[in-house]
């Protein structure tokens, strides 16, 4: 039976590719896109996520946009990364698909309360939809299954020494959603980085001969060219497919429980995701916590949902 999931997501082309595989592998049932500020501009992420639904033919799934903002800080993107339209690479046709009317929240909420069993949320992006669909409607709490989320790292981050940027851009949010009581997996740093784009992969891209294929890996090869520029890595990771494929597969991805508290006041570390997996402190075991990837049946999964989706477009 697929799982019933929705999307929250700032395209940003790792989102792109989280996208492509929710809609095309049958483990997962995409009930809904909705978009946030992060990687760039709401404006942008939104257009974003159109042009890719319309590439791949993902015409019946609700897209709503949602907060153009964090919660308390001003939005910090990251333009530097994913270009200045937010998905720097290939050129997109003019989207047809369009977004509901609705604020991304107020979608959320009706999924989850039009749906007969409780529904996951896999947000890629700053949690700040999530946090404030929790304070506006408290009583979905029930009607969500479980957040598996892109966010943070057990080690170090990518925006500061100490914060990954999903939690960095909107750490109030972050910290409302870990301690929302809500079963939280966190996919961090730690473990999307054994999720490298390398040729081998690019390859098996190409190898489809459809044009979604081609548009991704036109994606990840400008993607690839901001990591290398940026951080020295010969092959790109992406970060929020391992959600995702947590969510198809379970035992693709192994986890942990531990405490993960959200860093809101340190003056070096805010926005750091602070994970007890030694237990030394006596704080609530608030999350699954991902340590290891199976890069072969993730890669098989992401290769399979693109196929899937180019075929089906003729
Ligand atoms: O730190 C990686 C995360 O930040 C990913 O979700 C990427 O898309 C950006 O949003
Ligand atoms: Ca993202």
């Amino acid at each position: 039976m697929a799982v019933p999931i929705i999307i929250d997501c700032d395209p940003g082309h790792d989102d792109a590719l989280a996208i492509l595989l929710a809609a095309g592998d049958p483990a997962v049932d995409l009930l809904a896109i909705t978009t946030v500020a992060g990687n760039q501009t709401l404006a942008k992420t939104t257009l974003n996520a159109r042009r890719v639904c319309t590439l791949a033919g993902i015409d019946a799934v609700p897209i709503a946009a949602g907060c153009d903002r964090p919660l308390l800080q001003p939005l910090v993107v990251a333009e530097d990364v994913h270009g200045e339209s937010g998905l720097d690479g290939p050129r997109f046709p003019e989207p047809t698909v369009h977004t509901v009317t609705e604020h991304a929240v107020d979608l959320i909420h009706r999924v989850l309360n039009d749906h007969p069993e409780p529904v996951t949320l896999v947000p890629t992006a700053p949690l700040t939809n999530i946090a404030l669909l929790l304070t506006r409607y408290p009583q979905d709490a029930a009607r969500i299954r479980e957040i598996v989320l892109m966010g943070g790292s057990t080690t170090r981050g990518n925006r500061t020494p100490a914060a990954e940027f999903n939690i960095f851009v909107d750490p109030e949010a972050a910290d409302l959603v870990f301690r929302s009581g809500v079963p939280v997996t966190m996919c961090g740093l730690n473990v999307t980085h054994q999720a490298l784009a390398t040729p081998d992969v690019l390859a098996r891209l190409e190898g489809l001969d459809t044009e979604l294929a081609q548009v991704c890996v036109q994606m990840l090869t400008s993607y690839a060219s901001a990591y290398r520029r940026l951080w020295g890595f010969s092959h790109p990771p992406v970060h929020d497919p391992v959600a995702v494929a947590r969510v198809i597969d379970p035992g693709i991805v192994r986890c942990t429980r531990a405490n993960v508290s959200v860093e809101l006041r340190g003056q070096y570390t805010r926005g750091a995701t602070v994970v007890d997996i030694h237990r030394y402190l006596d704080r609530p075991l608030n999350a699954q916590v991902a340590l290891e990837l199976d890069t072969e049946r993730f890669w098989d999964r992401l290769v399979g949902a693109v196929r899937a989706l180019g075929s089906a477009r003729g």
